[in-house]
């Protein structure tokens, strides 16, 4: 079994958050449950190569050119190796294998390269070892390589519920609606191109750990994404906004509450949520509704109508300077390359 195969996959972003892990082993189980939007290939996209070859000694991968280093101790490194080994040994397959991954927005600025980085690695293997695994079982393999990434194997409209099993079968992703449902936008500001100082990982286990806030956001949380999906299947965009600016708020509320206190937000942050919320009040309902994840970069979600004034209001907010970009909700991973050999032209790439 030899051969190069290319996947391509988009970033999600989370309407109602995924903030805290439930265990500290390599598992990635949320304390509650998530909401998400998956955004356009077109507009955000990560494309990875996986080659199978049985001279390739030893499993590496490369992200945007560079060889990401397995012998220190870096925790995502050692997770996604953990995905390649198990997943090879279920197609029964002992090749080397060579991972080469490209993201077309500044991974670890807070737009989630890992989501759509690990959608795309394991459909891209489970293609290359023909193993015919199920949306749930690579949703389930994706959420080992980072929390979010097992809501990007589903276009549209996706839930990832948190499940209540110590070793997370139960603990996946799965499809609310999908994306022809209901034709919302993601204004994304990038405010910063820069990586975070705390990672998700590590934010993830200090903040469930240290804050007092963390206990009563776990019960809103799980309530919030419930009357999230409630509010996606009847199309009521002020519900859907008002419960995903408050559950944003509340996020970036329990994560300041941790010790010592993380902060992702900064105050260019602070003035497209003041721009947000001045908006609303102009048209005297809730028209957008901003999300921050684990970093600075703003995300305003808004229907078609909004689009090109939600698109001034952030870039006025952001001043000079600033990249602002708007997706459509995209599909699902899918399969952009095959090659079956690796001698061939396409090694190119690989040779960085
Ligand atoms: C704030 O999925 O990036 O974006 O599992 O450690 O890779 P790891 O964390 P990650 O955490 C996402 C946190 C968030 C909220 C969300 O996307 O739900």
């Amino acid at each position: 079994m030899s051969g190069i195969y290319t996947a391509a996959a988009a970033p999600n972003i989370a309407l109602v958050k995924y903030w805290g892990r439930r265990d500290d082993s390599d598992l990635n189980l949320p304390y509650n449950s998530s909401v998400s939007v998956t955004l356009h290939q077109d507009t955000v996209k990560t494309v990875t190569s996986v080659a199978l070859d049985p001279r390739i000694k030893r499993d590496a991968i490369y992200v945007d050119g560079k060889l990401q280093d397995s012998t220190r101790s870096d925790e995502k490194v050692r997770l996604i190796l953990g995905v390649v080994r198990d997943m090879k040994s279920m197609g029964n397959s002992e090749d080397g294998v060579l991972v080469v991954s490209r993201n077309n927005f500044p991974a670890g600025s807070g737009l989630a390269s890992s989501a759509s980085g690990g959608a795309a690695l394991v459909f891209a293997l489970n293609e290359a070892l023909s193993l015919h695994l199920d949306d749930t079982s690579l949703s389930v393999l994706a959420r080992r390589i980072s929390g979010s990434a097992c809501r990007s194997i589903f276009g549209g409209f996706v839930r990832w519920k948190r499940g209540t099993s110590p070793g997370g079968e139960d603990s996946y992703a799965e499809q609310i609606a999908p994306p022809s449902h209901w034709k919302l936008i993601d204004v994304i500001g990038i405010v910063s191109a820069s990586r975070k100082k705390v990672s998700s990982s590590a934010g993830h286990l200090i903040t469930p750990r240290t804050s007092t806030l963390y206990r009563s956001r776990l019960e809103l949380a799980e309530r919030n994404a419930e009357s999230a999906i409630r509010a996606i299947e009847e199309k009521d965009f002020e519900r859907l906004a008002e419960i995903t600016m408050a559950d944003s708020n509340n996020m970036h509320a329990t994560m300041l509450d941790s010790w010592p206190p993380i902060k992702y937000m900064n105050e260019k942050s602070w003035r497209v949520v003041d721009a947000v919320h001045e908006m609303n009040s102009r048209y005297g309902k809730s028209v957008a509704a901003y999300t921050f994840d684990a970093g600075p970069n703003a995300h305003v979600i808004t229907t078609p109508k909004y689009e090109r004034e939600v698109e001034d209001v952030v870039g006025d907010a952001l001043g000079e300077g600033a990249r602002v970009l708007a997706s459509r909700i995209g599909n699902s991973p899918k399969l952009i390359g095959r090659k079956d050999s690796l001698i061939d032209d396409s090694l190119k790439p690989l040779q960085i």
